[in-house]
């Protein structure tokens, strides 16, 4: 796909990355460290444009420091501030301690022109589900609150609406409707950002972009009943923040050999 043209600041969203301390390792029948790099790869010509990077989860799989430390330096050559947010594989800790600060951390907030990203943890350790503590919540009324700009995009790794896959919508967000709330009560809120089920999908909930974004390591089949992968290449996400509040937004496939 060549690159779309620009209209509005550009956000390039990876997630699912499933890195191993072992970059051979194999998860679910393909090598994640493999395929991070062909989207990486992949990625390069729509850099030039881009003014954003977005992990939304599952950074690694094996909660090392040297998958995180692997992580971060190739995220960092891309020269482009950017947020991660954790998800169920990850280990908070260890992100939090490699992403503590610089361009590429897991700060709240980040700021792209007329838009802010506005990051949360779903992180329940032990569990695939997600979930917001009311200190996430705390958290992100005081980002609306303390808003420059006049549009917002929220990351959760944990989809906050199902996805039509039974067995991923049954490990989605525990008790979503505190942030449903939010979300239907602000009209600044234009989308939702999340990863966590492999696979692309796109919803609206009123004014709100519903959306998830393809693993860059193995995909999940859309619509089964239970744990069923997909063959299907992995993939990355642009979205154009236009001035007016819209969005532009695309998946870009990666193909494999
Ligand atoms: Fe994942």
């Amino acid at each position: 796909m060549s690159v779309a043209p620009l209209n509005g600041p550009r956000l390039l969203q990876i997630t699912d990355t499933h890195l191993y301390a072992d970059p051979d390792a194999v998860h679910a029948g393909v090598v994640p460290e493999r395929r991070f790099r062909a989207v990486l790869a992949a990625l390069s010509p729509w850099l030039a444009d881009a003014q954003a990077i977005l992990h939304s989860g599952d950074l690694v799989h094996d909660g090392t420091l040297a998958a995180y430390q692997r992580l971060h330096s190739a995220l960092g050559a891309l020269e482009r501030p950017g947020r991660v947010i954790p998800g169920n594989h990850d280990d908070r800790e260890a992100l939090g301690s490699v992403f503590a600060s610089g361009p590429i951390s897991a700060a709240r907030t980040l700021v792209v022109g007329d838009w802010t990203l506005i990051g949360l943890d779903s992180l329940q350790p032990g569990r695939v589900t997600g979930a917001l503590a009311d200190d996430e919540l705390v958290a992100l009324d005081a980002a609306l609150a303390a808003m420059t700009t006049p549009w917002c995009l929220i990351a959760v790794h944990h989809p906050p609406v199902p996805v039509g896959t039974p067995w991923l919508d049954a490990l989605g967000l525990e008790q979503p409707e505190p942030l449903l709330q939010r979300i239907d009560a602000d009209p600044r809120i234009r989308a939702v950002l999340s990863g966590h089920v492999h696979t692309a999908s796109s919803a609206r909930r009123h004014g709100c972009r519903m959306l998830t974004t393809p693993a860059t390591a193995a995909q999940f089949l859309a619509g089964a009943e239970r744990f069923t992968t997909d063959p299907g290449a992995p993939g990355f996400r642009w979205l154009d923040l236009r001035a007016d509040g819209g969005i532009d937004t695309s998946v870009v496939r990666v193909p494999m050999d």
